[in-house]
């Protein structure tokens, strides 16, 4: 008899086994049990498949990760080929190829003296290392003072304690408050206007610099806050602020890099070279969890001592750099250089922007888009102009994504604002397919809801 699991097997089975084990992540079981399930048996390119046969567009990249499509072939070649050698040694006292050649590669792509990498395995924990490493850094430069983070509001930066603690995320994070230590935030600009955003920054600095580690930002477009736009020049600004105060700057491009907003870093296009660089997601094309954060040379020379001394980090996980990550994500970036290169992914996020602005410009049930790169978010509301919302316990968007499964797209909500993070390797047709596809749904849906 065959032991493996059965990607195919009937969905009921594997819907049943779902409801009785599985905790889903950020998610209202009850409501969760209640829906239509998909079980995903397979993927290729931009679409994936469920035991049902059924194909969907990926129109939220497997949160946020996809960059080539399912089923790479290049990706999976790298993978098998690295699996052929070894799947995991540590990086704990010793090193591997892969592991070494992509810290070389990150190093090369951030340029600047961002030289030093530190491997995890999730989005939060690339933070976390930035913020234990500023912190850390400030005591062995006797500067222990320097011990408060600054934040920007609407802030996503992961869900374990740290992240959560520099983060602004509502309702999401709210209850742990009272286990996660004080920080403060300044205002996020607007799309169009940082002025007083960068004056109340300029404020706290100049009240608190002499207190504060370091300052953590999302560059560009915050995600996790429903697709927040920051305006040309801003990240520079924020950039210019820390070093005049002499507080560390984190940019946290999780979400944003490789070529999710076009450039394969974000702080390389603004010109900007922060002190750390946290990195994820997109890191691996969307394949395997990996992580990093990226470290300036001063930062990292300070660390360096006798044993006893106690100046190392002593942090570290598990899986830290393991080697088929690694060799995935070295071939993710070797793919995508000449894609960001010759300008086709500049294209296709032209003709992205062009088709939603012609489905959506003007929408009755769509008071704003807010697009850039491969990412948009569309606030919807029971009619445009009327200054109404829809009640939370309606889920208006979550209806809209039921309505787009059936046809044939995955989309996400994010309370009343609909979420579309395509793979960057959709065509101009396919980029087609997920704006009439999202414009169906919500046509089907919106104007019989109140
Ligand atoms: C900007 C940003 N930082 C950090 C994270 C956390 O990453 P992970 O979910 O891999 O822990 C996310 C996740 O969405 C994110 O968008």
């Amino acid at each position: 008899m065959n032991a493996l699991p059965n990607p195919t097997a009937p969905a009921p089975c594997v819907v049943e086994a779902d409801h009785r084990h599985v905790w889903h992540p950020f998610t209202q079981m009850q409501e969760y049990e209640s829906l239509p399930p998909i079980v995903i048996a397979s993927g290729c390119g931009g679409w994936l498949t469920d035991t049902e046969g059924r194909t969907y567009l990926d129109g939220n990249a497997s949160i946020w990760t996809n960059v080539h499509g399912h089923n790479d072939p290049d990706l999976n070649a790298a993978l098998v080929e690295q699996l052929g050698r070894v799947a995991h040694s540590t990086l704990l006292g010793l090193t591997h190829t892969p592991g070494v050649e992509l810290a070389a590669e990150l190093a090369s792509l951030a340029s600047r003296g961002l030289n030093r990498v530190f491997f995890t395995d999730n989005g939060s924990g690339a933070v976390e290392v930035a913020l234990k490493q500023s912190f850390q850094f400030w005591q062995l430069a006797g500067r222990a003072e320097k011990s408060g983070v600054i934040g920007m509001a609407g802030g996503y930066h992961g869900d374990t304690f740290g992240t959560m603690a520099v983060g602004d995320s509502g309702f999401f994070h709210e209850r742990f408050r009272p286990w996660c230590f004080a920080t403060d935030h300044f205002p996020a600009p607007d799309a169009h206007d940082a002025g007083a955003s960068l004056a109340a920054l300029g404020a706290l600095l100049s009240a608190k610099a002499g207190q504060t580690a370091c300052l953590i930002l999302e560059p560009s477009v915050q995600g996790a806050a429903g697709m927040r736009l920051q305006p040309p020049g801003f990240v520079r600004a924020v950039a210019d602020l820390c070093r005049a105060h002499d507080v560390h700057l984190i940019l946290d491009e999780v979400f944003v890099a490789f070529g999710r907003l076009g450039p394969m870093l974000v702080c390389v296009d603004e010109g900007v070279c922060p002190d750390f660089l946290c990195l994820a997601k997109g890191l691996t094309g969307g394949y395997l969890p990996l992580a990093a954060t990226l470290v300036r040379d001063e930062i990292y020379d300070e660390f360096l001592g006798t044993y006893e001394s106690r100046r190392a980090f002593f942090h570290g996980h598990t899986f830290t750099g393991n080697p088929l990550a690694a060799v995935v994500a070295l071939a993710n970036i070797r793919k995508l250089r000449p894609l960001i290169e010759s300008r086709v992914l500049d294209k296709r996020i032209r003709e992205f922007g062009r088709l939603l602005n012609d489905a959506f410009g003007g929408h009755p049930h769509v008071k704003a888009l807010r697009h850039r790169g491969f990412t948009a978010a569309l606030d919807l509301v029971p009619a445009a102009g009327g200054g109404a919302e829809y009640p939370v316990a309606l889920r208006a968007a979550l209806q809209v994504c039921l309505c787009a499964r059936e046809h044939g797209l995955l989309l996400r909500p994010l309370g009343d604002s609909l979420l579309l993070v395509p793979p960057l390797c959709l065509d101009e047709s396919e980029l087609g397919e997920l704006v009439a596809r999202t414009r169906r749904a919500i046509d089907e849906t919106l104007p019989f809801i109140s």
